[in-house]
């Protein structure tokens, strides 16, 4: 059967205790922004041609410097050891066989030189402001030591947003009741006790346990994002990351024009148009009604990506129509980790390249890094957002 976002988020739901389940599925405040990010591309309409010859197609993208199979990255996803046994090495590991890039998490469980150990790659690393520049300044230095070349930086989480769905599950509950409350949920998911709990050992702070020793539980973690993510960063700090850092730099988290004009202006090589997947600010505009205006205004200064609510290839394929060079997946690849592992994160990429090559045959679009807003049927001009 072919993969679908929904069968992966229902196979997940089985799987995950209940906390991480909500975790991944929830967005801030009423989850607004968290609804209208995929209802957006719902709305564009495609444009069917027939007739085309389209015997030959090219899916190919440049994704920040390397070409990828697809125009598709998996993004960042905080955590995804807790979602499948050492989560962020089989889903580095399903990307490179499927030939898109990875974007290893700064909050990752497994830290970015197991990664590369383990995958035989050396993804996007995605890094937050941290108060400890000096921390902040050695992983920088570690990481690109074993091969990072490409920076992706996430400048929308000043601040860890309101979530209130896990608060009610009871993921930040670090008191007794929540300790047995957690463990309930891990006994009535045997199956991710076993492989991802027990197996799945250690449970690390990843790129971040140099900062805690001797730390060691959940609430110690979130206590220590809490303590350490920097509010007074500003694009002056730019300059500091760029100084250190020889590779790409792509800033994620850009959701005005202004925003994406002022990154290229401080030295970033990209953009992602991004509202973190509706986590942070509730109410801010979906990715899909912000991409064209961002496109048009950065004016092919660099590469403009995109994610939030992208669920299948004809997705994608609106992303690039409406302008975005590249899309990054979030809950689509932390599901399938969860519901299957490496095997089905390699499944979601073939099935979204297969559903990508039936949405270029009837758009007639051969060459994907060619399609434009011709293959959207919305008559002209783009509709206003
Ligand atoms: C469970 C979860 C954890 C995330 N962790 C991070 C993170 O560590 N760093 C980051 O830049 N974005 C993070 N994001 C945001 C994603 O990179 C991406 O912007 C968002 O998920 C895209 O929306 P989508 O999930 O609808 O595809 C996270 C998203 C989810 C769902």
């Amino acid at each position: 059967m072919a993969w679908t976002y929904q069968d992966a988020r229902a196979a997940a739901r089985r799987r995950l205790p209940h906390m991480l389940f909500e975790y991944i599925d929830s967005g801030a405040f009423d989850e607004r922004t968290l609804a209208a990010n995929p209802a957006g591309w719902g709305k564009l309409r495609l444009m069917q041609r027939v007739m085309r010859d389209m015997s030959k197609l090219d899916l190919t993208a440049d994704m920040a410097g390397g070409t990828a199979s697809i125009p598709v990255a998996l993004g960042p996803v905080g955590f995804a050891g807790m979602y499948a046994r050492r989560g962020e090495v089989q889903a580095a590991r399903a990307a490179a066989s499927e030939g898109v890039p990875f974007c290893l998490s700064a909050v990752s469980v497994c830290d970015y030189e197991e990664v590369c150990r383990k995958s035989g790659t050396a993804p996007w690393f995605q890094l937050y402001m941290i108060r400890d520049r000096a921390y902040m300044g050695d992983l920088i230095d570690r990481v690109l030591a074993v091969g990072a070349r490409t920076m992706v930086f996430t400048v929308d989480m000043p601040l860890p947003g309101i979530r209130h769905r896990d608060g009610r599950s009871g993921l930040y509950d670090t008191g007794p009741g929540g300790f047995v409350r957690q463990a309930w949920q891990g006994i009535g998911r045997p199956g991710w006790l076993w492989d991802v709990y027990l197996r799945g050992r250690p449970h690390g702070f990843g790129n971040f346990a140099a900062a805690m020793p001797g730390r060691t539980g959940l609430g110690d973690y979130w206590r220590w994002i809490r303590e350490n993510f920097d509010c007074s960063t500003n694009w002056g700090d730019l300059d500091w990351v760029r100084s250190r850092w020889p590779g790409k730099i792509l800033i994620k988290g850009v959701l005005c024009t202004e925003d994406a004009v002022a990154a290229f202006d401080a030295g970033a090589d990209g953009v992602v148009v991004s509202n973190h997947g509706g986590r942070q600010l509730d109410s801010v505009a979906a990715s899909s009604e912000v991409l064209p205006r961002v496109v048009d205004a950065v004016g092919g200064r660099g590469p403009v990506f995109v994610d939030g609510g992208l669920r299948s290839g004809l997705d994608i394929l609106k992303a690039l129509a409406a302008g975005a060079d590249g899309c990054l997946l979030g809950r689509a690849w932390a599901f399938a980790l969860a519901a299957g592992g490496e095997s089905n994160v390699a499944a979601m990429l073939q099935a979204l390249k297969a559903e990508l090559r039936v949405a270029m045959t009837l758009t007639g679009c051969r060459v994907l890094r060619d399609a434009d807003r011709s293959l959207l049927d919305i008559g002209k001009p783009f509709p206003a957002t």
